[in-house]
């Protein structure tokens, strides 16, 4: 099932087209076709187990479809330099992953690997980002071990917009925030894919409603239509009060 409200003439920045990823002859993903558009939010949502998170990580080209094509720009992305597309289409993982030391450590990590040799960040862009993300400046002297959920789930969301990608891939971001916290961090969001693009996973309301796009996924696939209008109610798909 896919609801959207984009109407442009423009050709998709990442399609999927038939893509299916299987693990120890499982289908895990099946058959997926989407069309993610330059500057727009695109939200995904099913229940847990529905292939959300292996879907992003076909995307990122951390998997490879065992059939189908994903696309970036009208490429295979089997054909590009991966780590060169992986530092333009990011992938924030589901669970964060930090490693011993404190935030600013976490937060210079990426640009100790990155494909395009990106200007190591200031302590100044880093207090900018993770003021983006509601987080006072002590965090980078902070040992992560002692950061709450929620924080570290932030402190990565910080260390990603650090590095500017031009699509951002976000697998449920605000799962371990407070409802006025989540709301602070939609916002954010909303306001990246205005000049960036994304696609996130998620079960917040609030970000869903605020998608341009929404695609919902059952059993590993995309819904099909259960109805003439190719309608299932997204309420089915999402957790928590209005
Ligand atoms: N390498 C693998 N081998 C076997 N099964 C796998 C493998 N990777 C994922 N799965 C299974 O595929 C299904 C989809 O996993 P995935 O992590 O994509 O789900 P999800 O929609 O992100 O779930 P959640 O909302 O809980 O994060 C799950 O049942 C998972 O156990
Ligand atoms: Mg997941």
């Amino acid at each position: 099932m896919c609801k959207s409200n984009i109407v442009t003439s423009q050709p998709p920045l990442i399609t999927t087209d038939a893509v299916s990823y299987q693990a120890n002859g499982k289908a895990i993903v099946e058959d997926i076709s989407m069309s993610i558009h330059k500057h727009t939010l695109t939200a995904i949502v099913g229940p847990s187990g529905s292939g959300k998170t292996t879907l992003l990580m076909l995307i990122n080209g951390l998997l490879s479809p065992t059939s189908g094509t994903v696309a970036y720009k009208g490429t295979d992305i089997l054909e590009l330099d991966m780590p060169t597309y992986r530092s333009s289409v990011a992938l924030l993982f589901q669970e964060p992953l930090l490693i011993q030391g404190d935030g600013r450590t976490n937060m210079l990590l990426p640009f100790e690997f990155s494909a395009n040799e990106p200007k190591t960040p200031s302590d100044d862009d880093m207090q900018k980002a993770l003021a983006l993300c509601k987080l006072p400046a002590w965090v980078m002297g902070k040992d992560v071990s002692t950061l709450s959920g929620g924080e570290k789930q932030r402190l990565c969301l910080a260390r990603t917009l650090l590095l500017q990608p031009d699509v951002l891939l976000l697998d449920e971001p605000t799962s371990a925030l407070d409802r006025r916290t989540e709301d602070h961090i939609v916002d954010l969001i909303v306001n990246e894919a205005k000049e960036r693009t994304v696609v996130c996973v998620t079960h917040s309301r609030q970000m869903v409603q605020r998608a341009s796009t929404i695609y919902a996924m059952m059993g590993g696939r995309l819904v099909s239509s259960a109805d003439s209008n190719g309608e299932v109610d997204i309420e089915d798909f999402l957790g928590g009060s209005p």
